[in-house]
Parts: structure tokens; sequence; C-alpha cells
């Protein structure tokens, strides 16, 4: 079989953090992966980088009076705990402040402005002038336009959920200074992701295949995908910064930087540089073989960064480089359903997982039991955790090695039986190795595990069957016990194999043990010989405890579920709603109350040949401007009421819930309803 050669990421992580377990995550399923390949002998070359650049990293390491490289260092210098302590086997750790960084990303950046795909434009931009810096949306906080919540960040409301830019924030203040910004104008560089050819380009890319046959992004990706590619709607990107700024300076441009995620990704090929110095392989020429392979695992939130900018980067930079072959998204996890919250006293932090000295292959068996190869999340309970690693792990697979070897090493010295090839559980178990190997190679990590315990299962009742403990007791039963232990562990190495991906460490222990060389998948075909003895069954692992889970995620008191909406009123007969006569109104004017910061004066067409006077309360949700010239319902036969600014008569409908941060919402109907049509 033609060897594959493949060079495999995963998301560089910000450097101003320690691994969340969403990184240990998608570090897992990436590892699984590889470990997989490695074993049908193919060539995987598994590179990681810290994605050091950017803005807040610059504004961290000045709050510490650090060096931005200092305090990048820093948190390199706690990745390997994390990385050896969850079996995560990069062959490299690279840093996207690198000389192979800056010397590839300048390199594809001039490429594609010679290729007319860069210009520059001047744009205007909230600019602090007491840090002397421009603020990037994150650092520019002030009062939400549409909901009027104070302290909400420059991009959108956390109150009401609005999306706007930071110019439209009322009151707008750096969160960095606390200064009032000006609006100053700058010159950006621009990729032209507009250009026709490049959306082209991409829809082609989006729709292809990688090397290996698999298509290059999952099906919902690509439906993603081709919304954001559907005609005219790619925008030019961005791709420049003004000093100060962490990162890489953009040629002939002084003062401009490369945007953070300009040059994040090109650190995958500058870790992948500086592995390949290190081992002394040609890294361009890797890089443009034929066979290699490129192949990215990414979360669900970074799909538009990895299956859009990236390939065009890449494609229009021209050779060496080449467009990725697969870019295969995982989605988030979530904890009893729900998204993960430290709050709520629901995170899960890998580095005290650790510390509690759990065992770092119940968390890659259980998340491997809960993936698939489409991006939805990933569950945690910690029921489910119990029950996959105490009654799979423990009570199917490790039981079977238990249960058999002390008989072959104190009643045959350690010999298995001969003629294991012709077994019938042995072939049965055979025949999936190579089903299961394909699973994981099409990331069915949950497929390939339950087919591993279903065949776990037929050897345990094979066991339960033969009963080697009563075998044991008669002598003339030998060679029946020999041959049924024998079974028993060829069938727990072809089980080990099938799980060598998820349980390095344990596969590791279970080699020695058989005394059997490497497990592949090859290797499946070739029995434990009788020739060579096994050595003294050892402990394999531990059951997992509740008490350790506690301790790992304090359950915290549950507070009172709030009802999801108002509760619905009492009945009322039909006679009590026509009493209420309500009618569709023309706003025909709109306007502000002098004195008054929660009402608007709405001069409204009720089709009575005549205009009516309405107070209402949502001056914090509306402009007059907007609503003028509106259909909205009002409640025609209220009583008058007299308020300090006037008679109100009437009063218009809107839709609120519980909670006043999910806004205020006044109604429209449908086209074709005329002013003075009732409700019924
Ligand atoms: O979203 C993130 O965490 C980014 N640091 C991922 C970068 S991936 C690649 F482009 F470097
Ligand atoms: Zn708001």
């Amino acid at each position: 079989m033609q060897k594959r050669q493949i060079f495999v990421t995963t998301a560089l992580p910000y450097a101003n953090g320690h691994f969340h377990i969403g990184h240990i995550m998608e570090y897992i399923q990436a590892d699984i992966w590889v470990r997989s390949q490695r074993m049908a002998g193919n060539l995987v070359h598994f590179v990681g980088a810290d994605d050091t650049h950017g803005a807040p990293m610059m504004i961290a390491a000045q709050k510490e009076g650090i060096t931005p490289q200092e305090f990048v260092a820093r948190i390199a210098s706690g990745r390997k705990a994390y990385l050896d302590g969850f079996h995560i086997a990069f062959d490299h750790w690279h840093s996207t402040d690198s000389q192979e960084n800056v010397e590839l990303s300048q390199d594809i950046y001039k490429r594609l402005k010679a290729a007319g795909l860069i210009y520059t434009k001047d744009i205007e931009q909230f600019y602090d002038p007491v840090k002397g810096m421009f603020l990037a949306d994150r650092f520019i906080k002030g009062t939400c336009p549409k909901c009027g919540a104070e302290d909400q960040y420059g991009d959108n409301c956390e109150k009401c959920g609005a999306v706007y830019s930071p110019t439209e924030l009322v009151n707008p203040f750096s969160a960095l200074s606390g200064a009032t910004p000006e609006l100053r104008s700058s010159t950006h560089y621009f990729f032209r992701l507009s250009d026709p050819v490049c959306a082209q380009f991409l829809r082609d890319w989006v729709h292809g295949k990688g090397k290996s046959g698999a298509d290059r992004v999952q099906p919902e990706v690509r439906a993603k995908d081709e919304e954001w590619l559907e005609d005219g709607k790619l925008g030019d990107w961005d791709i420049s910064r003004d000093a100060p700024y962490f990162g890489i300076e953009i040629p002939d441009a002084p003062g401009k930087y490369f945007y953070v995620w300009l040059d994040a990704p090109v650190g995958y090929l500058a870790s992948l540089k500086s592995y390949a110095d290190k081992m002394g392989f040609d890294f361009l020429e890797f890089l443009t073989h034929e066979k290699t392979e490129q192949i990215h695992f990414i979360g669900k939130d970074i799909v538009y960064f990895h299956t859009l900018f990236w390939p065009a980067m890449l494609h229009f930079a021209g050779q060496p480089y080449r467009v990725p072959d697969n870019v295969f998204v995982h989605g988030f996890m979530t904890v009893d359903g729900r998204k993960m919250s430290k709050s709520r006293g629901t995170g899960i932090s890998p580095m005290k997982y650790l510390e509690l000295g759990m065992n770092p292959e119940w968390l890659r068996y259980y998340l491997g039991v809960k993936m698939g190869p489409t991006n939805d999340d990933v569950d945690f309970s910690k029921a489910d955790f119990l029950a996959r690693v105490n009654s799979d792990l423990i009570g199917k697979y490790v039981n079977i090695a238990s249960r058999a070897a002390g008989f072959i090493v104190k009643r045959f010295d350690g010999h298995v039986a001969d003629g294991l090839d012709a077994d019938p559980i042995v072939n049965e178990l055979r025949a999936v190795v190579p089903q299961v190997a394909a699973l994981y190679n099409d990331r069915e990590y949950a497929k390939a595990l339950r087919l591993v315990m279903e065949k776990a299962d037929v050897v345990n009742e094979f066991v339960d069957r033969e009963k080697p403990w009563d075998l044991a007791k008669d002598e003339t039963k030998r060679a029946e016990l020999h041959r049924v232990c024998s079974v028993a562990l060829e069938s727990f190495r072809l089980l080990t194999t099938m799980i060598k991906p998820v349980l390095p460490a344990t596969a590791k222990n279970v080699e020695t043990f058989l005394n059997c060389g490497e497990l592949t998948w090859e290797g499946a075909a070739t029995p434990l010989s009788s020739e060579t003895p096994i050595m003294p069954f050892k402990h394999l692992m531990q059951r997992a405890d509740m008490k350790q889970l506690d301790e790992l995620m304090p359950a915290k008191p549950v507070e009172p579920e709030k009802p999801a909406i108002e509760p619905i009123a009492a009945e009322v007969k039909i006679d009590d709603f026509s009493k209420c006569d309500f009618r569709i109104a023309k706003i025909v004017k709109c306007e502000h109350v002098e004195g008054s910061d929660k009402l608007l004066r709405l001069t409204v067409d009720l089709g009575e040949g005549k205009t009516r006077n309405i107070f209402s309360g949502i001056k914090a949700h509306y402009k007059p401007e907007d609503l003028e010239g509106k259909l909205t319902v009002v409640i025609a036969n209220l009583a008058p009421r007299k308020m300090r600014f006037g008679v109100s008569e009437g009063m218009l409908l809107s839709a609120s819930g519980l909670d006043a941060k999910d806004g205020l919402f006044i109604l429209e109907p449908q086209e074709g309803a005329k002013p003075g049509m009732r409700l019924r």
C-alpha cells in the first residue's frame, strides 16, 4: 500500500492564557487521528505553536510591566505539562513570534501583492489620545445605541444582543485609559477577497476533496461557506494594524503590522519549517511533495478564517504554498447539555484533572466515545463518564487480560498455545480491525469504540462460557484451559490494537506485558507467538470514582429554574377579549418629550379622519425618526389618560420579556394592513 505523508495541525492557542478543556478536547481528537495514521505506517508531522501576536497580548504584557515576548514565554513554558499529561504527542511546538513566521508571512504577503490582491484605503477608526493608539473594538466601551445599556463593548451589546460598529456607541470611552476616543483616519491594507476570481476559487475549494479522497470540509461547514460565498457577500479583508502593535511588520510599510489573523495560520508552516530544520529534512521539499497532505483540526468558531481567508492566501501566494487538503471542524464541549460556565461551576479545569490524579486516558476514552466527524457539540456528564470508564474500560476491556493472564503465566510458563490463527473468536476480531482503522480515519471515533466494545463483549461471553477457573481444577482439561486463555489473550491483543490510538499509555504497557512488539494495524494479522512468553500481568487501569469527579466539578447549589416566559395570565372569556378594541395605527409623527427620559410622543392615525396623541415609554428602545411612517397596533378604547406632558388617547402595544435586558419591541403588521383595521 502507498503510504501517506501528512502534515497535521490544531488551532494555535492564544498565548495569553493556559489551555482550557476546549483546547485539550481538540488536541485529543487530533492526537487520536495522528496515532491511528501512524499505526498504518503513514508518515505524520504533527505540529503546534503559540498564537502570540495582537493587541490583547501587548496590553496584558504592559499591565505587568514586561515585554510581550516575556509574557508569551511564560505561558509557553506551561504548555508541556498539559500535553504530556494527556498524552498529546505533538512532534513540535513553536511560536508565531519566530523568525520562520516573519519570513513566511512576509513572503506570502509579497506574493499576494504581486498578484494584485493587496490595496490600501484610508479608514476612520477610534483612537485613544492618552494611550496614543488605535483601539480594537474590544477596547472601546460605551452605551448601547439600541437598548441604552451602559458599559458595553464596541462590537455588540451583552444586554440586548445588538451588533453595531464602535462608532455607533453612545458616550464611547477607551477601556484602556477611560479617555474619550477620537475618530482618526489612517491607511489600512486590504486583501481583495471580493475579487470574483477569489470567490470562484473558494467555491471550488469548498466543494473539493483532499488527497485522501475525503471532502475538504464537512457538509455542515460547506453549507456555511456557501452562504458566505453567495454573490457579492465576501468583503475585502483588512489585514493591517497601526503601531504600536505586537506583530509582524508589513514590508515597505513603516508603522504598519499584519493583523494577528494574517500571521497566525502561517504559524502552522513556521512550526513545520522549524521542525524540519531541527530534524534535518527539507521543508520545501516536503511541502511541495505531490503526496503531502495538509490537514487542520479546528473548532467551529474559526471556520471563516480557515476555510476562506487561509486557502485564498495560500492559493494566490502560489508555489511552494499549497491549499489545505482538509479542514476538520469540531464542536464545543458542553456540560449536562449546557454551555460551560465558570460562574455556574461547570467548567472543567484540565490541570486540576491531572492534579487530582485522574487518569488522562479516561478522558481520552470518554471524549472518543462521544466524538464523531460532525461539528456537533460534545456533552460531558459525570454519571456518563463513570459508566463509560468503569463499565467499558475496566469491566469489559481490562477484565479480559486479568482473567486469562494468570493461568498462562502460572500454568504454562507464559507461553500461549499454538494455532490461534484458526480460532473463530480470534478470526471474528481480526476481521473488524480494518473496519476500525477506517473508522478512525473518518474520525468516526464513537463508532470505532462501539465496535471495539461489542467485540470485548464477545470475548467476555466466550470466557464466561468456557469457565477457565473450572477447567483449571481438572488436570485432564489442561489443553482446554491453555486454548481458552490463549484465545482470550490474543483477543486482548487485538482489542488493544484497536483501542491504541485512544489509550496510548495502556497500549504501551500491554505491548510490554504481551511481549509482542509494537501494535500496528498490519500486525493484527500475526497472532501472539507460542515461542515468546508473556510477562506477569500488572494491573492496567484503576476505576474512576464519583468523589474525584465531584472534586473536579463541585456541584453548585441549583438555583430555582426561572420560567422561560412570563406565566400565562388567568383565563378569560371571548367577550372579555372583544371588549378591548385593538386597531392598526399609522405613526404619522414621533418626537422626544421635553423633560422626560422615558417617553416619546406619537401622533397616530387610526383612519378616524383625525389623529390621536399617544405617549409611550419606549424612548430607550426606539429613535423617533425610525418610527415615523410605520404601522403598529394600539388599543383604541382605553380611557384617555392625563399625564404630566398632556393627554394620552390610546396605548401602543409592545412585547417584552421577563427581563428588561431582552428589550422591548412594538408590533408591526404584515404588509397589506391599513390604519383603522381591527384585530380580532
Ligand atoms: O481562536 C484562536 O484561539 C486562535 N488563536 C486560533 C488561531 S489558529 C491559526 F490560525 F493559528
Ligand atoms: Zn443593548
